[in-house]
């Protein structure tokens, strides 16, 4: 095979070895062209002027132009970690995914932990809810786990998501965050869409600052289906526990690490792993029946501002994940991986959760302008680790070499059949159901419940873990110019909880709305008293 001047074997673009590796001993151009000199422009005599043949100068310059891609429209701020995932075999009656199934199955995973509304160079202890993503190279394929440390979302529907997303990003003439400083549309926001009550008192309480990532829980937040090698199905809600169990900041703990060190959470990783204390979590499932009304008692299953409590259906641990290796290059890994809710394997399915299914649309598309095409699969973060033999063609950045005439089955030109019989089982096929119903901009009644679980959370806490949530809200509400703003924030807390409405009441200094508590929800009467 011929050599490059740089000393990096090249064998040919049908190898897939990477010539560009900039491991040799020589400095060249991108184009392998050996160089002399990088540090001085070529100039008609030492004072100049600069010439525009200098090639060198302009390519280098050039390049360093374009280093740059847009930042995800969400959660742009992370960190990740390569691990292992290692399957305990207890969901072998519950999914035929190898991933979960298989006692003892290793499989290689990529996690990124994420803020969702501060841009990429924000602090990482501000007040947000977190992501938590895990990408699962499967040899049946990618599996992507896009979760968050909450479990349950502002919204039911995601054709609310660019609503409750710009009310909380910065005002459009200031760019001030007004998660941070300027609070009146996110509190506007879910004052007025009281379904966000849930997500926002996780939000107020100490989970909105955790003290590392590797303290924090996480999340699948919808309802999935799992289907076993009998075709049964059960529904299953996804859960991540660390090993180091939950622990956050306190309020002026956040505010000081933000300042001391705006990297806390991803120099806290970094560190940890690097000097082997990886971290772990124990991957959990809920399981329900999978019944017509996806109900679980009394919940709606498809509603993800709900959550179902652990005391009616305890999470059966089936895996544990290691992070035992640090990314290489930042922007590679980090930067360029790409998380999909759509990225399923043969055993797990999604469900008719409206947020779900807007997101299986969403992340696709914001994808192919983030990662400037549609090859983004053939980055070498996002490659499957089980071969890939689709028909897709061209575009941006194709970095395949595709053979073969006939991009489209059956042909009679190439060689094999797709669909060969002995990978039948393999396949992804989802398990045939039912859909009916009239064409509607509707929601289940269910969905009117905007309460119950909030005050279920808030009465589940200890008295210190209640005064921050009392805390926060003042001071977040404090935080809007507009009176009417706040006096609908207290209506909302009003539904919560009587005292720590007063509490609230009291710190703006206004007066208390007449409480009208609702019954915390979704607990059986027994668990109730
Ligand atoms: C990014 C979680 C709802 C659109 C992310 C990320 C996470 C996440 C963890 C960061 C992925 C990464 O690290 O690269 C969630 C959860 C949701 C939710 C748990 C609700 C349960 C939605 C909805 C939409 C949406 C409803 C849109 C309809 C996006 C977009 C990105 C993103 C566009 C950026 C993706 C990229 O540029 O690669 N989400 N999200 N999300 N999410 Fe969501």
């Amino acid at each position: 095979a011929p050599v490059s001047p740089t000393g990096v074997g090249y064998e040919g673009p049908r190898t897939g070895r990477d010539p560009r590796g900039q491991a040799g001993d020589v400095l060249t151009t991108p184009n392998g062209v050996p160089l002399p000199d990088t540090d001085h422009s070529l100039k008609a005599g030492p004072r100049g002027p600069v010439l525009l043949e200098d090639f060198h100068l302009r390519e280098k310059i050039m390049h360093f132009d374009h280093e740059r891609i847009p930042e995800r429209v969400v959660h742009a701020r992370g960190a990740g970690a390569h691990g292992v995932f290692t399957a305990y075999g207890t969901a072998g009656k519950l999914t035929r995914a190898a991933v979960l199934a298989e006692k003892g199955l290793e499989t290689p995973v990529f996690v990124r932990f994420s803020t969702v509304l501060g841009s990429r160079g924000s602090a990482d202890t501000v007040r947000d809810t977190r992501g938590f993503a895990t990408k699962f190279y499967t040899k049946e394929g990618t599996w992507d786990l896009v979760g968050n440390n909450i479990p349950v979302f502002f919204i039911q529907d995601a054709i609310k998501f660019p609503d409750v997303i710009h009310a909380g990003k910065p005002h459009p003439d200031r760019e001030i965050p007004q998660a941070q400083s300027a609070h009146d549309t996110f509190w506007d926001f879910v004052t007025l869409h009281t379904e966000a009550t849930h997500h926002t008192i996780w939000n107020m309480s100490d989970r909105g600052i955790p003290r590392s990532f590797r303290t924090m829980e996480g999340f699948g937040v919808h309802t999935f289906r799992l289907v076993n090698a009998d075709r049964q199905t059960c529904l299953v809600k996804f859960h991540w526990k660390p090993k180091l169990g939950v622990h956050s900041l306190t309020w002026e703990e956040a505010q000081l690490a933000a300042g001391f060190d705006p990297d806390f959470h991803r120099r806290d990783l970094y560190d940890s792993i690097e000097n082997g204390a990886f971290p772990e979590w124990e991957l959990g499932v809920q399981v329900f029946p999978d019944t017509p009304e996806e109900t679980f008692e009394g919940i709606d299953l498809l509603d993800p501002t709900k959550m179902v409590p652990e005391e009616l259906a305890p999470v059966q641990p089936i895996g544990k994940l290691v992070l035992n290796a640090n990314p290489t290059n930042f922007f590679a890994e980090t930067e360029q991986v790409a998380f999909h809710t759509g990225h399923l394997v043969a055993g797990i399915e999604g469900t008719n959760d409206p947020l779900l299914q807007g997101r299986n649309f969403s992340y696709l598309d914001t994808q192919l302008t983030r990662l400037g095409g549609p090859n983004f699969t053939q980055i070498p973060i996002n490659r499957p680790h089980a071969p890939v033999n689709d028909m897709t063609r061209d575009g941006f950045h194709q970095h395949a070499v595709h053979t073969g005439q006939a991009p489209y089955t059956p042909n009679s030109v190439d060689d094999g059949s797709p669909f060969p019989a002995e990978w039948a089982d393999a396949a992804y096929i989802q398990v045939p159901r039912k859909v009916s119903g009239e064409v509607g901009r509707t929601a289940p009644a269910s969905f009117d419940d905007h309460y119950s679980q909030a005050a279920l959370f808030y009465a589940s806490l200890t008295s210190i873990e209640q005064q921050h949530i009392a805390d926060a809200y003042t001071f977040e509400l404090g935080k809007c110019y507009e009176q009417s703003i706040k006096e609908r924030g207290l209506a909302v807390l009003a539904k919560i909880d009587t005292d720590l409405c007063a509490q609230v009441a009291a710190g703006l200094g206004l007066p208390a709305p007449a409480p009208e508590p609702v019954e915390p929800g979704a607990l059986s009467p027994a668990l109730r008293q």
